[in-house]
C-alpha cells in the first residue's frame, strides 16, 4: 500500500468510516456548570470531522465517577442535549462520533463529588499525589472500597449512560478502560486486592470489565461498542506483577464479544525499564485480538503508515496532533506541516487553543 492507506476506507462493524485516521480520545475541561458540552465543543467537534471516527473526550457515567472540574457527562437531560447537537454537526459533515464513557474511581477527591463523598475502587488504595479540584490542588484521599452491591449500581450507570449515548445520536460508545481509572483499577493487581470474586487471579479482575461489556452490549450492538485499555501503563500508580500473562488473557477473552474495536494506548513515557514491558504494545497484542485494532499514543503519519501497511494495526488514533490539527486528514494527504499544539491550553479555559488552530489556507 502507498502513503495514502491512510485515507482508504474501513468498514467498522456495520460502520463506514471514511477513511483509518481516528481522532483519540482528547479530555479539554471546558464543560458548563452543569458538566454539559458548550456551543464551542459544537465547532470543535465539528471542525475535526474530517477523521474516520471521532472519539470524544471522557464523560463521566454519573456525578460520582467524576475526578477533575468541568469534564463533560452523560448522565442528565441537560447533557443528553448538548451531545446531540454535536453529533448532529459532525454528522453533517459526514463525520461518525463515539462517546468515551469513564468512570474515574479511586482518582477522585470528595470535593469533586456530591454530598463530598469518598471516591470509590476496588480496595483502599490511594493514589499519591494531588488531585486539581478547581481553583486549588488537594492531596488525594483513601478511597472506598466498593461493595458488590454497589459494583451493581455502577454498571446500572453505565446502562444509563449507554442508554444516553444511544438518544444522544453517537454513533457507538468507547469503554474508557485504560489509564488507571476504576476499570484499570479492578484489572491490575496493583490497585486490586480484593478476595472476593472482583480480585485475585485475572479471571476475577477482569469480571468488572466483562460485566460493563455485557450492560453496554444489551443496549448498544457489540459492533458499536469499542474497548480502550492501556497495557504496560503506569500512569497513576498503576502497576500490575505480570501484565503481558494478565492483559493476553483480557485480550483473548475480548475475542468471544465481536467489539467494534480494541483500542490500545501505548504507554505515554519510557517504560522499557520494566520487565514486563511489551514493547509496542498494538504490536505485541496483534496476534492474540481478531477484531478491529486501534493503534494509538506517539504515532506520526510515517509510523502509523507502517503499523497499516505492515497489518499491525487497522485503525490509528492521533490525540495532540489531533487538538492542534483540526485539519489533520488533509494534511496527511497533502503532504502538509503541522501546527504546534500549546500545552498551557488542553486543560480548561476558553476557545483558545480549543477553536481556533488555524485550517490550511486552500
Ligand atoms: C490533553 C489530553 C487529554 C487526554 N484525555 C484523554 C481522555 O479523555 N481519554 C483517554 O482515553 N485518553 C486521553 N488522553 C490520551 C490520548 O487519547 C492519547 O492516547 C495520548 O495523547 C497519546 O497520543 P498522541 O501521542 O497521539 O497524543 C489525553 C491526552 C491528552 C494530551
Amino acid at each position: 500500500m502507498s502513503t495514502l492507506s491512510l485515507l482508504l476506507p474501513y468498514n467498522l462493524g456495520s460502520l463506514e468510516i471514511k477513511n483509518r485516521v481516528v481522532m483519540a480520545p482528547l479530555t479539554r475541561r471546558r464543560a458548563g456548570t452543569q458538566d454539559e458540552p458548550l456551543p464551542m465543543h459544537v465547532n470543535y467537534y465539528q471542525q475535526r470531522s474530517g477523521a474516520g471516527l471521532i472519539i470524544t473526550e471522557a464523560s463521566q457515567i454519573s456525578p460520582f465517577g467524576k475526578g477533575y472540574p468541568n469534564t463533560p457527562g452523560i448522565y442528565s437531560e441537560t447533557q443528553i442535549n448538548a451531545w446531540r447537537k454535536i453529533c448532529h454537526a459532525v454528522h453533517a459533515k459526514g463525520g461518525k462520533i463515539f462517546l468515551q464513557l469513564w468512570h474515574v474511581g479511586r482518582y477522585s477527591h470528595p470535593d469533586l463529588l456530591p454530598g463530598g463523598s469518598l471516591p470509590v475502587a476496588p480496595s483502599p488504595l490511594k493514589v499519591s499525589g494531588w488531585i486539581n479540584v478547581g481553583a486549588e490542588k488537594k492531596e488525594t484521599v483513601v478511597p472506598k472500597e466498593l461493595s458488590k452491591d454497589e459494583i451493581k449500581s455502577i454498571l446500572k450507570d453505565y446502562q444509563i449512560a449507554s442508554e444516553n449515548a444511544l438518544k444522544a445520536g453517537f454513533d457507538g460508545v468507547e469503554i474508557h478502560g485504560a489509564n488507571g481509572y476504576l476499570i484499570d483499577q479492578f484489572l491490575q493487581d496493583g490497585s486490586n486486592h480484593r478476595s472476593d470474586e472482583y480480585g485475585g487471579h485475572i479471571e476475577n479482575r477482569s469480571r468488572f470489565l466483562f460485566e460493563v461489556i455485557g450492560t453496554i452490549c444489551d443496549i448498544w450492538e457489540s459492533g458499536r461498542v469499542g474497548l480502550r485499555l492501556s497495557p504496560s501503563g503506569t500512569k497513576m500508580d498503576m502497576s500490575d506483577s505480570n501484565s503481558i500473562k494478565h492483559f493476553s488473557y483480557i485480550i483473548n477473552q475480548l475475542n468471544n464479544y465481536n467489539l467494534a474495536y480494541l483500542h490500545l494506548l501505548e504507554p505515554w513515557f519510557d517504560v522499557s525499564h520494566l520487565a514486563n514491558y511489551a514493547n509496542h504494545v498494538a504490536v505485541y497484542y496483534r496476534p492474540f485480538y481478531k477484531g478491529t485494532l486501534i493503534a494509538s499514543g506517539g504515532l506520526n503519519k510515517d509510523t502509523a503508515t507502517e503499523l497499516i501497511d505492515n497489518g499491525m494495526a487497522d485503525l490509528v488514533a492521533f490525540g495532540k496532533a489531533f487538538i492542534s490539527n483540526p485539519d489533520l486528514v488533509r494534511r496527511f494527504e497533502l503532504n502538509a506541516p503541522l501546527n504546534d499544539w500549546d500545552v498551557d491550553t488542553f486543560y480548561g479555559g476558553d476557545e483558545r487553543g480549543f477553536t481556533d488552530y488555524p485550517f490550511l489556507k486552500t
